[in-house]
């Protein structure tokens, strides 16, 4: 006997046995490491398969829930008011009458404008038409429209059969209110795209009043807005009122100093006055230089002539056309006579008389002329004397008209200013006439840019309840609700339900899944066909149990479950039974001192077996008992101990499984569930294997992971884990999970052979 029985050669033959194809995942496992460990979030990650296989675990819940949708669908169409629709569309057409050329003019534009069509279709559905509405269909004297009578099949077959309720009066003013909130709520208004079609939809339980009140609603609209456009104009009309007022004020105010400032000024035309003056001033200034040529050629003939004393030296030119007459006939008589007189002195003397006569007629034609020449000189002195006056007379004129111009000049700016701002208030003051009188224009025109398209039609049959898409609501309905359930469900189950659950949440190999038996069905009848699913199963298992280790199948394991009731002995047994028929010897232990129950399943007493053996009463050899079944024997738990921990603690159990490694091929050691006792964690450590049993839908993974952690600190190898009671259609898989049909392979053909 070696110290260390682990430290023995395992059962090597059976490790030399093929492998069937379900073995495959075990020995995956051990050969590429332990498999990861799922996180929460990868447990709920939605892929097609997962959710197949949820809708499929949990179809019965999604099933019931779409049927009580489609039930409730159902009942709420029954029971709905059967609603009739009728709609009448507008046109918002741009094709206004342009009554005005001019385009700032708000009320002209063209009204094609999305954000006014938008404006629209709110405004169809405002309180102030409601109410124009229930004015003018008197609405709010109608009973049936202020309180409305349920129209449902159902309501109508109760109306019949108890009769209709008793009203209550209600004063106008709360029927309104509630005529008026009805018609808004039923009132529904959209643009039909990309064109400039409004339509108005009334939906109402009498398909009569649901066309009248759109008809309503729609020639209710265009007479509102016409109203408003009105009063828009109206404040306009009286704001311009005011404006005119003022300015004609200002106007009249303005054009009166004009008139004034003529008057004081005495303006009768400025600018005739100025071009008078201006002319004038032309001439003057001609008149002027003409003057002042004649003054200075007189001036020269006065100074040449001023102080001449002979006459010879008179200017013939200047005396005019009469004088040189005179003065020249003198000439030639004082010359004649000057002539006469020297011819005569050569005859007479000085004295003589005829001498002294013409001497005296000389000095007398001398006299003439120098009389004759004085005259000719004051006629130069008193033309020049004229020049000089005239030149100075029309300078002084020059200035005065000068003097005037400025002075006409000077006073027509100020004319000019206020004969401007008279203008400019005139101008202002036409304009907002104008202004007035498009305005006015408007205000009485009808063209509005809304016109009716089509009037509402007699709806012949209701729109709504629909029974088929309601239908499809509660069907869809169900669906998700039921889907929502499910995945709550699924959530919310925290038990291990899946092969593969298993090996990611444990990390150790599945050896095997065994189904579930209906529940009409016992283990032993089922075990008896080695052809039931059940017997293939742990057939399966068997095998993978065999390359469980790189050395085989341990020479001895416990098997035990984190909580009880898993399958730990059904399993202890039947793999007893497989392993028998292939001719291993067996040697099956029941040490659950807690709940014994072998005996039980072998169908014989248990009056002695383990307990005794640990107790000191027994020798080992003593307590084996035959099983019944091929290379199977038994050691009973015997009788349950008061403590039964402290029996497994003790080194006689180790004793017991290292003196019979040599009688028996394989012992298989059933035990206590982990959770709470210590007493499969004893056994383990003294084992050289350990196999998890898990049942499945049933052991929250928190717990199996608990108690596989607790098994891995007893050093003993852990072999893997079977999960028992495996329901694949509850668990979502159907038949064809894990060879699950294939159990039933070559069902029908006999074996010729014995069996091994
Ligand atoms: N695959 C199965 N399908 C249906 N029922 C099963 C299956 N395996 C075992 N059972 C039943 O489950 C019950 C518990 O089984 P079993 O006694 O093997 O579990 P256990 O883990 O040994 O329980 P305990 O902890 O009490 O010892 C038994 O009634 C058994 O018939
Ligand atoms: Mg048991």
């Amino acid at each position: 006997m070696s110290a260390d029985p682990r430290s023995d050669k395992a059962v090597t033959t059976w490790s030399a046995s093929s492998a069937p194809a379900n073995a495959s995942t075990a020995l995956s496992r051990n050969v590429y490491g332990p498999a990861p460990v799922d996180t929460h979030a990868d447990k709920f990650q939605l892929d097609i398969v997962r959710l197949f296989r949820m809708v499929m675990k949990h179809r019965l819940i999604i099933g019931g829930i779409v049927c009580a949708c489609l039930v409730i669908g159902i009942i709420a169409t029954l029971t709905a008011t059967p609603l009739y629709m009728s709609d009448v569309t507008i046109e918002t057409s741009s094709d206004t009458v342009n009554v005005m050329s001019d385009k700032s003019l708000d009320a002209q534009q063209p009204t094609n404008d999305q954000a006014e069509i938008a404006t629209y279709v709110e405004l169809i559905s405002s309180r102030s038409l409601a109410e124009r509405v229930v004015d003018d269909l008197k609405l709010a004297d109608d009973p049936s429209f202020v309180a409305p009578v349920n129209r449902s099949l159902v309501a109508r077959a109760k109306a019949l059969i108890f009769g209709s309720p008793a009203e209550q009066p209600r004063s106008l003013e709360s029927r309104k209110k509630t005529a008026i909130a009805t018609v808004i709520r039923n009132t529904s208004a959209k643009v039909v795209k990309l064109s400039r079609l409004l339509t108005i939809t009334y939906s109402d339980s009498d398909p009569r009043r649901a066309q009248r009140i759109a008809d309503a609603l729609a020639s209710g609209f265009i007479k509102a807005n016409l109203d408003r456009r009105f009063d828009a104009t109206t404040y306009a009309r009286l704001f311009l009122e005011d404006q005119l007022q003022q300015v004609k004020l200002k106007l009249e105010d303005s054009e009166r100093k004009v008139v004034a400032y003529a008057d004081r000024e005495k303006l009768v035309t400025l600018d005739d006055q100025k071009t008078i003056l201006s002319q004038k001033l032309a001439d003057l200034n001609t008149a002027l230089g003409k003057a002042s040529v004649d003054r200075a050629n007189a001036e020269q003939l006065w100074l040449q002539v001023k102080d001449v004393k002979d006459y010879s030296d008179i200017p013939n030119t200047s005396s005019g056309s009469q004088a040189p007459s005179i003065i020249d006939q003198l000439r030639a008589s004082r010359s004649q006579l000057v002539a006469d007189y020297e011819s005569k002195q050569l005859t007479f003397k000085p004295g003589f008389p005829v001498m002294v006569a013409l001497k005296a007629r000389i000095d007398d034609t001398d006299q003439q002329i120098a009389e004759e020449v004085d005259k000719i000189k004051n006629t130069i002195r008193s033309t020049y004397e004229l020049a000089v006056q005239r030149e100075q007379a029309l300078a002084s004129d020059l200035d005065a008209t000068r003097a005037e111009l400025i002075d006409t000049r000077n006073r027509s700016v100020e004319y000019t200013m206020l004969q401007r701002e008279a203008d400019t208030n005139r101008t202002l003051y036409d304009g907002l006439l104008q202004r007035y009188k498009e305005i006015s224009v408007i205000g009485g025109s009808s063209a509005n840019g809304l016109s009716i398209v089509d009037t509402a039609s007699l709806p012949g049959s209701p729109y709504s309840p629909r029974f088929a898409l309601n239908l499809m609501l509660a069907l869809i309905a169900g669906i998700g609700l039921g889907l929502g359930a499910a995945l709550g469900m699924e959530y919310f189950d925290n038990t291990i339900k899946t092969p593969d659950q298993m090996e990611a949440l444990l990390g150790i190999p599945v050896l095997g899944v065994i189904p579930m038996l209906p529940a009409d069905q016992s283990v032993q009848s089922v075990l008896a066909d080695p052809h039931s699913a059940l017997s293939e199963a742990y057939r399966s298992a068997r095998t993978a149990l065999q390359f469980s280790t790189d050395r085989g199948v341990p020479r001895n394991f416990v098997v035990t479950s984190a909580r009880p009731s898993e399958g730990k002995t059904t399993t202890v047994m039947t793999l007893a039974r497989m392993f028998g028929q292939i001719g291993v010897k067996i040697l099956v232990i029941d040490a659950d001192l807690r709940n014994p129950s072998l005996h039980k399943v072998a169908g014989i007493e248990n009056s002695f077996g383990l307990s005794n053996y640990l107790s000191g009463g027994a020798e080992p050899e003593a307590i084996i008992r035959e099983s019944g079944v091929e290379n199977v024997s038994l050691m009973t738990s015997g009788p349950i101990p008061p403590n039964p921990a402290e029996l497994l603690s003790s080194p006689k159990m180790l004793t017991l499984l290292t003196e019979f490694r040599d009688t028996f091929d394989l012992i298989i050691v059933d035990s206590a569930p982990v959770m709470g006792l210590a007493d499969a964690l004893l056994l383990s450590s003294v084992a050289d294997g350990t196999l998890i049993v898990c049942s499945a839908g049933d052991t929250p993974v928190e717990t199996v992971k608990a108690a596989t952690k607790r098994l891995a600190m007893t050093n003993s190898q852990m072999l893997g884990g079977i999960l028992t009671k495996f329901n694949a259609q509850k668990a979502g898989y159907g038949y064809a999970y894990y060879g699950y049909d294939y159990y039933g392979y070559g069902k029908d053909n006999l074996p010729s052979l014995p069996a091994a």
